[in-house]
């Protein structure tokens, strides 16, 4: 069973509260994003595989460690994903980023996939998926399938805000798929919106609407 991680760092609900704010403009939104998705990313990424090495300090010889094999692959799903890379980027450097566009087919109303650019050796990669709203969990179900077909096997979701419907998706869908997320929301409304939530979060980075 696919772990939940809430991140409930004080750090992290403070700054998620001022996004939640509906009088947070998109500058204040995108810097509180990039910094929750920085805070997050030190937990995402806390069991990376360690190897041993040897190097010399200006004083002696000395054991030290390093992060072994192929290293990290952050995939947003856009858009509203984007808003979470520059955060994880800042803390993992030479991470690769993919992309993985989606839409909502109007008939079916599942995802359909638009846009798809991953790293080459990505299936060697600890891939992080980025999603801010965790809302029905299809889109990125179905992001993280699409990894998996291409062999990748090391796959975590990352969110800021979700509901139950959503995480129990992950969870059936994706058993081997742990979630980090910083608050689990009552529930969605109507229109597949979280409640409380903090609106259209791609309309809240990028100012659009
Ligand atoms: N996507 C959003 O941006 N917000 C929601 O509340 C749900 C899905």
């Amino acid at each position: 069973m696919s772990q939940l991680h809430v991140i409930n760092h004080p750090l992290v609900q403070h700054k998620l509260s001022i996004m939640r704010d509906k009088n947070t403009g998109s500058k204040d939104f995108r810097g509180l994003l990039k910094e929750i998705s920085l805070l997050m990313g030190y937990e995402v990424t806390r069991d990376m595989p360690l190897e041993d090495i040897e190097i010399e300090t200006p004083i002696c010889r000395t054991a030290a460690k390093k992060v072994s094999g192929r290293k990290l692959a952050i995939v947003p799903i856009l858009r509203a994903g984007l808003g979470m890379v520059d955060g994880l980027l800042e803390l993992v450097p030479v991470a690769k980023v993919g992309h993985i566009g989606l839409y909502r087919d109007e008939q079916t109303h599942e995802p359909v996939e638009y846009y798809c650019k991953l790293p080459d050796d990505i299936e060697k990669r600890f891939v992080i998926v980025t999603d801010p709203m965790l809302a029905t969990g299809c889109s990125s179900s179905y992001a993280i399938s699409m990894l998996k077909k291409r062999g990748c096997r090391k796959i975590r979701l990352m969110c800021l805000v979700g509901v139950p419907e959503g995480i129990a998706t992950i969870q059936r869908d994706h058993p081997d798929v742990d979630i980090y997320i910083a608050a689990v929301d009552d529930h969605l409304n109507e229109n597949a919106y979280i409640v409380p939530g903090l609106g259209d979060a791609g309309d809240r980075i990028f100012g659009t609407k």
